[in-house]
């Protein structure tokens, strides 16, 4: 018997990436397991091939949310793992972030986020595990990444809050911050190829195991912070990331 058998979880954007992994995951442990996504196609095909349900929502759209927690409450009642993980990375030097790129990134990324955590409380169980996807880029200073980092500190410093404030209901809120994981995120930045390679090359080499962290690396952490083995564990942050974030000076 795994140990999240019993529970219900929700993944947003887990047709791809990070959370069809964490989907994969949550159901081989046990669990009842949603994933969403905003197109219809991509969230049909992900779940036929999890064997999960797939409902379609796109976070941005707050009556979409609504509508999803509305089906979730129906189809299963109440929820156990929220697992907040939809997101985009749209890179931007400073000087030219247009509107279009702020207002995405937070949109999807930020206040996305917030609007799942805040429409699924009525149906989150007591106790329930609430999950956010971050980044270390939050803590970090890489070109190009101004707004997307900020999106992913934003969250952090809601986890935070939230972490406190439903402590009495014994909701443990808490996030994830990976390193560079070898996800389809990058195909979806604009980025061409051989800018794509020369930027994994060079991200690579910063990372003091060598390589991307693989999508399942970060599912096995997001089934531990949903179990009941993570009981004390509220408001804490899990640097995942090859240890790219200790900064060694030298190499
Ligand atoms: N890969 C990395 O190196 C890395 C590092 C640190 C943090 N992260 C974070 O990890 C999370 C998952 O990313 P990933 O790397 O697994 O990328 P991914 O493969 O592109 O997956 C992202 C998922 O989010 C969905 N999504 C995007 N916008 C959405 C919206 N408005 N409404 C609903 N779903 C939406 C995507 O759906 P579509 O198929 O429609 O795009 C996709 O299912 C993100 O929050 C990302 O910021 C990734």
């Amino acid at each position: 018997m795994g140990t999240l058998q019993g529970k219900t979880a929700v993944i947003t954007g887990g047709n791809s990436g990070i959370g069809y992994a964490s989907a994969a995951k949550l159901k081989a442990q046990g669990a009842e397991v949603i994933i969403t996504g905003r197109s219809p196609e991509r969230v049909q095909n992900a779940a036929d091939e999890l064997g999960v349900k797939g409902i379609v929502a796109d976070v941005t759209d707050l009556a979409a949310i609504d509508a999803l927690v509305e089906q979730v409450k129906a189809d299963y009642g109440t929820v156990d793992i929220l697992f907040v993980n939809a997101g985009v990375f749209l890179p931007a030097p400073i000087g030219q972030v247009s509107e279009e790129v702020y207002n995405q990134t937070m949109d999807i990324n930020f206040k996305g986020a917030v609007f799942t955590t805040e429409k699924f409380l009525p149906i989150l169980k007591d106790g329930a595990a609430v999950i956010h996807l971050s980044s270390v880029l939050a803590y970090t200073g890489m070109p190009n990444s101004s707004i997307y980092a900020a999106s992913k500190a934003a969250m952090n410093s809601y986890v935070r809050t939230a972490s406190t404030e439903l402590a009495p209901r014994g909701i443990r809120v808490n996030a994830i911050n990976p390193g560079p994981i070898s996800t389809p995120i990058y195909n979806k930045t604009g980025m061409d190829e051989d800018s794509l390679h020369g930027f994994a090359q060079a991200i690579q080499q910063r990372v003091p195991l060598k390589r991307f962290g693989e999508p399942g690396d970060i599912a096995h952490l997001v089934a531990f912070l949903a179990s009941d083995e993570a009981a004390f564990i509220t408001g804490s942050e899990y640097n995942i990331d090859g240890g790219v974030n200790v900064n060694p000076l030298l190499s």
